[in-house]
């Protein structure tokens, strides 16, 4: 009865629930040997080391964001350790990027192979001389972890990854539209003084509260907050709306269908509005849940019917898979939950993957050289660990892992929403993706900096959600200590 009424609560399929229970039997054996049994503070965080390095830093770049500074070599597993020797149980993990937590022992083995090892101190210029290794070590990743996408081009971050696919969906719409013939003397010269037709005036739709990432380009699809863009100009680009669900799901299905509806409705004015001013839309970027922008989830049918829509208008659509991705999700990306018809064109990756770059199809690669290029075009010592860290997820299983403990950490915030409802709404969220919204953002920031005095660095997105994105080796016993603070914190407030 129990396991029938968790698994409608929380929309696990029959085998998710299986694996969930298996795990449950089976008990938690330590993922990473040698975590301290829990948190430890000290000192206020940041504490007086940190805080004079802080001074010492300031003194030579803007340190606004910086909140302490770590001990890498301390830190182990779920747990940061900062230069004052206190002990943080991260849920944060560097903003949703460390997959095996700290000084994983496999990552501690992975340059003591001498081949390895000069892999990374002669890094290549991978566009011009790769090693005689790099087609075996892609064509690996390809066939282990790709969204059923042929191609794979390898980039530095995720703002630059972003920022070479929308060039990719520029090129592959204007040779769709010339045709396979050579460029115009006309568009060979116009091109450079940034002037049509060699610079047409095309552009990339995206969606209300998305973040896409800082460089210029891609700074015009991210709309979450005005600090990011205040003072850059921007390409006049189509902006659609997000759906903005209201929670529980299941008990507001006619209205999130609503929204679902009018959503895509305005992404389809767009493409008119946008065809009619003579700037058509060549592509659609969208995050499978927007993350920064507050973790706002859309339905598989949103994502389903606005790939129809991409279809329809001859457009490409591009999914952001820079924070979802990796296996946070229970699934190793997120968009695998949508149930697409096909594959999107591109999905572009980086965080937990340590390399930037992006999946695509055939068509998207060029066909001339030197159109998406850089000097380094990734990084073999970055493919190398990531290689290491996809082993490990295999051998320990740890997607089985997310969606065990990611089931637990959603039935404990669920249960705190009911006990604080006045503080606490909206928890959402697949596997340890998750988030919950605190009734406004002076409270929600409250909540992190007392979460973060007993111990835990968590993180916020949007103006009012505080949100979970621990690493793939974060347990039940992680889970508990979490869900145990957050309460001693909401019962202080309350
Ligand atoms: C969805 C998404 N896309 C792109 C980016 C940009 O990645 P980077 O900070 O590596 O440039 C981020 C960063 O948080 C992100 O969350």
């Amino acid at each position: 009865m129990w396991s029938r009424a968790l698994r409608s609560n929380l929309k696990l399929s029959k085998s998710e629930a299986c694996i969930f229970f298996k795990n449950k039997i089976r008990g938690a054996s330590t993922c990473v040997e040698g975590e301290p049994e829990g948190p430890v503070v000290k000192t206020d965080i940041p504490g007086p080391k940190s805080k004079q390095l802080l001074q010492e830093l300031g003194s030579l770049q803007q340190v606004g964001t910086i909140q302490l500074f770590a001990n890498y070599d301390k830190s182990i597993g779920n747990y940061l350790v900062d230069a004052d020797d206190n002990i943080l149980l991260d849920t944060y993990t560097q903003i949703s990027s460390l997959p095996l937590g700290y000084n994983h022992p496999e990552l501690l083995k992975v340059f003591n192979d001498q081949h390895n090892m000069k892999c990374l101190i002669n890094r290549p210029a991978l566009g011009v001389f790769p090693g005689e290794d790099w087609p075996k070590r892609l064509n690996g990743i390809l066939s282990e972890i790709s969204p059923k996408l042929p191609n794979i081009t390898t980039m530095m971050c995720g703002s630059c990854s972003n920022e070479n696919a929308f060039k990719n969906i520029f090129i592959a719409y204007q040779r769709k539209k010339r045709g396979d013939v050579d460029f115009s003397e006309e568009e060979k010269s116009s091109c450079v003084l940034n002037q049509p037709p060699g610079a047409p005036k095309l552009s990339i739709m995206s969606f209300k509260n998305a973040f896409h990432g800082r460089t210029l380009g891609s700074l015009s699809t991210t709309h979450s907050k005005y600090i990011h863009k205040i003072d850059i100009p921007s390409f006049d680009w189509p902006i659609a709306t997000f759906p903005q669900y209201k929670y529980p799901l299941e008990d507001n299905q006619r209205e999130n269908e609503e929204q679902d509806k009018k959503c895509l409705s305005e992404v389809e004015e767009l493409f008119e509005k946008y065809e009619k001013k003579g700037i058509p839309v060549a592509g659609i970027i969208v995050e499978p849940i927007q993350s920064e922008g507050g973790d706002n989830e859309a339905s598989p049918q949103f994502f389903q019917q606005l790939q129809k829509i991409a279809k329809k208008n001859n457009a490409y659509l591009l999914i952001d898979e820079v924070q979802t991705g990796g296996g946070c999700t229970g699934k190793f990306w997120c968009h695998e939950h949508f149930n697409l018809e096909t594959p999107p064109d591109i999905v572009t990756f980086s965080k937990k993957m340590q390399l930037g770059g992006y999946f695509h199809t055939a068509e998207m690669t060029p066909r001339q050289p030197a159109r998406v290029f850089n000097t380094w075009m990734g990084d073999p010592g970055k493919l190398i660990i990531l290689q290491t860290v996809l082993r490990v997820i295999k051998e320990q299983k740890l997607l089985d892992n997310v969606l065990h403990t990611g089931t637990l950490l959603k039935i404990g915030l669920l249960e705190l929403e009911k006990e604080f409802c006045y503080l606490l709404n909206s928890t959402r969220g697949r596997g340890t993706f998750l988030a919950v919204n605190a009734t406004d953002s002076k409270l929600r920031d409250e909540i992190l900096t007392k979460l973060k005095a007993k111990g835990i660095q968590s993180g916020g997105c949007g103006s009012n959600s505080v949100r979970l994105r621990p690493a793939l080796i974060f347990q039940e016993h992680h889970a508990n200590i979490f869900l145990d603070k957050f309460r001693q914190v909401l019962k202080e407030i309350n």
